[in-house]
C-alpha cells in the first residue's frame, strides 16, 4: 500500500519530537535524552517490549486464542509497562490506521458532511493508537473529517485508558486540530449489545489490535458487530478495523468479513464493505487453508525504535497488519470512490507482492469480482505494479490458475 511521503517522513522527525515532549511533560521520562540511552532501554523498557510481544503473538498458544488476561498493562513496574507500550507499539498502529486512512485518501472517499459536533469513537483504545492514527491520517492524507469533535476511547484498563486520553489530547493539540477525548472505563462483552441502548450514534468507529483478543468465532462478533453499526453508526458513517497480520489472526477477519456479507444480504441493513476488496465477493484466500491476506507499508521508523526494534529482536521496518472499511451506505463503490474509473468487474487489487520474473514480466495475485487470479504482467510503459496497488480497466485472458494481462491501467493517485 503506498502512503504520502509526507506521513512517512513525519514519524521520523516531527513525531518523535511530539512523543518525547509528551513523556517528559507526563512525566513518562526524566528527560529527552533517555530515548537515546540504550542503558536505561535495557533496564526499563526491553523486558516490557518481549513480553508484550509474546503475548501478541501467542508464544504459548494458538494465534487465534483469545488474550484473557484482563489487565495486562499493569503487570511489574506499570508506568514502565505502559510506557514501553507506548514506545513500542503505539506508533506503528498509530501509522498503520493513518495508512488505511490515506488508502481512503487516494481512492477518492470525501468524508460525509454531518451536522452538529463530530463523534468518533474507539473500542478498546488502549493507549488511543486508533483514533491518534485516524487524526495523523487526516493531517497528512485528507478526505474532509470535521475539523473538531469529540472521540469516545472504550478501554477496559483504567490506567492505559488515563495515558490514552492525554497522548490523544496531546497529540491533537499539537496537530492544531480541535478534537478531545472522551473517556469510558469499561469491559465490552462482544456476545452482548457492545453500547448501552441510550448511547448516541457515531460518525466514525475505529478498532485497532482489538478484535484478536476476543476468543469468539468471527461468526458470534458478526453478530453484535452489524447491531452496532445498525443501531450506533449514523447514515455515511464509517467504521474501521486494523488487526494483525499473522495467518490464523488474518484469516478469522476474512471469517469476519464472509460472516458480515451473509448477514448484511439477509437483512435490510444498508450497510458495505468497502476495502480492502473491491466487492463483496467470496474471499479467495479462504478457498485453502494454508492462504491468508494482508497488507505492508512503509514507514520511517523513529529513530529510538530502531534502536529498540535492534534490542529486541523486532523488525518493524515494514508494518503488515489486516484490515476493513466498512460503511452505512446506499451509494455504489463507484460513487463513493471519486477516482474509481471503468467498469467495477475490470479493476482489481494486488494481494501479493509482484514477483519479477524477468525485466518485463511479473507474476502476482490479484482479486477482482470474480475472486483471485495468478496473474502475469508485462507492461508495455507503465511501472510493475506492487502489493495493495490497484489495476483498472483490466482486459486479460487465461484461468484463474494463471491469467495474463492484455492491458490496464494502474493509477497509484500521488
Ligand atoms: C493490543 S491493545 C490495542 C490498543 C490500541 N487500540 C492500539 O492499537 O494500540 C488491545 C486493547 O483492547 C483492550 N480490550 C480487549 N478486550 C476488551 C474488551 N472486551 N473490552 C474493552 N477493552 C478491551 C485491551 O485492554 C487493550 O488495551
Amino acid at each position: 500500500m503506498k502512503v504520502p511521503v509526507s506521513l512517512v517522513n513525519a514519524f521520523q522527525n516531527d513525531f518523535e519530537s511530539k512523543l518525547g515532549d509528551f513523556l517528559v511533560q507526563n512525566q513518562l521520562i526524566d528527560g529527552k535524552d533517555l530515548l537515546e540511552n540504550k542503558r536505561y532501554f535495557a533496564r526499563s523498557i526491553v523486558p516490557h517490549v518481549k513480553a508484550f510481544s509474546e503475548l501478541f503473538n501467542r508464544k504459548e498458544g494458538v494465534q487465534t486464542d483469545g488474550i484473557d488476561e484482563e489487565d495486562y498493562w499493569n503487570e511489574g513496574n506499570a508506568k514502565n509497562r505502559r510506557l514501553s507500550y507506548l514506545l513500542s507499539f503505539m506508533p506503528p498502529n498509530l501509522f498503520r490506521v493513518a495508512s488505511v486512512w490515506a488508502e481512503l485518501h487516494r481512492l477518492g472517499f470525501q468524508f460525509p458532511k454531518i451536522e452538529g459536533e463530530f463523534r468518533g469513537l474507539e473500542f478498546g483504545a488502549g493507549v488511543a493508537s486508533g483514533a491518534a492514527g485516524i487524526i495523523t491520517g487526516e493531517k497528512y492524507a485528507p478526505v474532509g473529517l470535521p475539523t473538531s469533535g469529540s472521540f469516545a476511547l472504550i478501554e477496559q484498563s483504567k490506567s492505559a485508558l488515563t495515558m490514552g486520553a492525554k497522548w490523544f489530547d496531546y497529540l491533537s493539540e499539537s496537530y492544531e486540530q480541535g478534537y478531545r477525548s472522551r473517556s469510558f472505563h469499561r469491559r465490552i462483552e462482544l456476545n452482548e449489545p457492545w453500547l448501552p441502548k441510550n448511547a448516541p450514534s457515531f460518525h466514525l468507529m475505529v478498532m485497532s489490535f482489538f478484535l484478536n483478543e476476543s476468543p469468539l468465532s468471527p461468526e458470534e462478533i458478526s453478530l453484535e458487530l452489524l447491531k452496532t453499526i445498525e443501531n450506533h453508526l449514523e447514515q455515511e458513517g464509517v467504521m474501521i478495523i486494523v488487526e494483525p497480520a499473522l495467518k490464523l489472526q488474518s484469516r478469522k477477519l476474512l471469517h469476519l468479513r464472509q460472516s458480515l456479507i451473509d448477514k448484511i444480504k439477509s437483512s435490510s441493513a444498508s450497510v458495505k464493505i468497502l476495502l480492502p476488496c473491491l466487492g463483496e465477493q467470496a474471499c479467495g484466500a479462504l478457498i485453502k487453508e494454508e492462504d491468508w491476506c494482508h497488507e505492508e507499508v512503509d514507514w520511517m521508523r523513529p529513530r529510538y525504535l530502531r534502536e529498540l526494534d535492534i534490542m529486541t529482536d523486532l523488525d518493524r521496518r515494514t508494518l503488515p497488519f489486516s484490515y476493513l472499511v466498512i460503511q452505512k451506505t446506499k451509494r455504489s463503490l463507484n460513487e463513493i470512490f471519486t477516482n474509481f474509473e471503468g467498469k467495477d468487474e475490470e479493476r482489481y487489487r494486488l494481494v501479493s507482492p509482484a514477483k519479477n520474473l524477468s525485466k518485463r514480466t511479473s507474476e502476482f495475485f490479484m482479486c477482482g469480482q470474480d475472486g483471485k487470479r495468478r496473474t502475469r504482467f508485462s507492461p508495455e510503459d507503465l511501472e510493475h505494479p506492487e502489493r495493495g496497488d490497484i489495476l483498472q480497466n483490466v482486459k486479460l485472458h487465461g484461468e484463474p490458475s494463471l491469467s495474463q494481462i492484455d492491458s490496464a491501467t494502474l493509477k497509484r493517485y500521488e
